[in-house]
């Protein structure tokens, strides 16, 4: 055998010989490899307003169309003859070396895609080694994700109730179950305008839906035991529809679902949550907050213009994503590639960028990290894949686009990630 046959093949040439040998005793991929025919097979899994929920975007979804049109603007240039045989994916992000630039998004109510959820999804990413961000409104507790993922690297998503009690114990519990960093949303004060939720008249967490961070939290249970005295608003006409949402309520909430259909807590925490998610007021002198009460790094989410991502340093924060929440919040927004580089440009290195929202392939990672993103977040892609093909669908998704985004490089003419730079990109239009 020759030296260049005992060469590991990498992540990407590994991928496809799976795909083709498979292919040859009559196997296909369990969820498809193209992210057109991957959603669809989702859609196809899914309920019309599990699949809103997931697709949507705010107002008429122009962010969203932007996203990917700043994508599609960049165009690689592939530089030949360097040697690509060794390619080197990894990276180093808090002081942990990953395999490969990418993390799980932070994406609440999974359960709407797979009645495993988040727990399909940990383990899925603890075998792949990729961090997966547990949100704040999961359909499973994060310390059942922890340990479900062991050693695997995982992070927390954090949104800012209205009650700093609940705030500090979140994050307490984040750091019991093992997360390595606490991933701050800012931009989801309120809920931006999600037309496709509002014309089907739908939003899980009335049902009780991805509230488990909150009915598993101490603090939050107490403060709705508190409440159970008060009377709760009259629920209006009794309808068939209102019996069906009570139904999953009590199917959402811990514990035997009939005894929840009797007792008031399970209506009492939907109300708590309702009243106290939101907290449009958050401001930079928050922070101090947070910083006061974790070691862990600290990372904004959701950040879109460079005067902010200087703030986010000077108060202290470890990291940011350029985000876009996906185009869910605001529509018409800045997309987080055209936003990249003038961060990247005012951060200069100080603290590791992250980007989401429109990643749907391995060349659009290499893009990304070109523009100067330190590693890239992977969204809904991951959501079809669940919904397709449970964990294995998540398994799937994440090697597809690590396999691309392998042989991307190898084939643009780098070995590493830090030859993935301006260089190798350049802008149409
Ligand atoms: C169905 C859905 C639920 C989401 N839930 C959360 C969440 O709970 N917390 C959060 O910070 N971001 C949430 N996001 C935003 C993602 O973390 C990420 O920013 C976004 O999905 C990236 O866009 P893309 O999926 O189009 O690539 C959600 C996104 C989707 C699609």
């Amino acid at each position: 055998m020759s030296d260049e046959q005992r060469l590991p093949p990498g992540i990407g040439r590994t991928r496809q010989f799976e795909v083709y040998v498979s292919g040859v005793r009559g196997v296909y991929p369990r969820v498809p490899v193209s992210y057109e025919h991957l959603e669809h097979s989702a859609r196809g899994a899914m309920s019309a307003e599990a699949f809103a929920y997931v697709a949507g975007g705010a107002g008429r979804e122009e962010t969203m169309s932007s996203n990917r049109a700043a994508f599609e603007r960049r165009r690689i240039v592939p530089r030949m003859l360097r040697d690509v045989s060794r390619r080197d994916t990894s990276i180093e992000l808090f002081g942990a070396r990953l395999p490969s630039p990418l993390l799980l998004c932070p994406i609440g109510v999974l359960d709407l895609a797979h009645r495993d959820a988040d727990v399909a999804v940990a383990r899925a990413a603890a075998t792949e080694g990729v961090p997966m961000v547990f949100s704040n409104q999961a359909s499973r507790p994060m310390e059942e994700c922890a340990a479900a993922m062991g050693d695997a690297p995982h992070w927390f998503q954090l949104y800012w109730s209205t009650s700093n009690e609940l705030v500090e114990s979140l994050v307490s519990r984040a750091e019991r179950c093992g997360c390595s960093a606490i991933v701050l949303t800012l931009d989801t004060t309120m809920l931006g305008w999600r037309v496709r939720d509002l014309d089907l008249a739908s939003l899980p967490f009335l049902r009780g839906r991805g509230l488990a961070q909150y009915t598993s939290d101490p603090t939050f249970t107490a403060a709705v035991r508190a409440t159970l005295d008060e009377d709760l608003p009259p629920t209006g006409r009794v309808t068939l529809a209102a019996l069906g949402a009570l139904w999953e309520l009590a199917g959402a909430y811990p514990g035997p679902r009939l005894g929840n259909l009797r007792s008031k807590e399970t209506r009492a925490a939907v109300r708590r949550f309702v009243e106290t998610y939101s907290r449009p007021s958050l401001s930079w002198d928050d922070l101090a907050f947070l910083r006061e009460r974790t070691r862990l790094p600290i990372v904004l989410k959701g950040i879109l213009h460079p005067a902010d991502a200087v703030a986010a340093i000077e108060h202290g924060m470890d990291g940011i994503v350029v985000s876009n929440h996906g185009g869910r919040q605001v529509d018409g927004s800045v997309a987080t590639m055209d936003a990249l580089p003038g961060i990247v440009e005012v951060v200069a290195g100080r603290i590791p960028v992250l980007l989401d929202s429109g990643v749907r392939s391995g060349a659009d990672v290499f893009r990304a990290l070109a523009l100067g993103a330190t590693a890239v977040g992977l969204g809904r892609p991951y959501v079809w894949g669940l919904a397709a093909g449970g964990e294995e669908g998540v398994r799937e998704v994440v090697r597809n686009v690590w396999a691309e985004f392998d042989l991307t490089m190898g084939l643009a003419g780098c070995r590493s990630i830090e030859e993935i730079d301006g260089d190798t990109l350049e802008r149409a239009g």
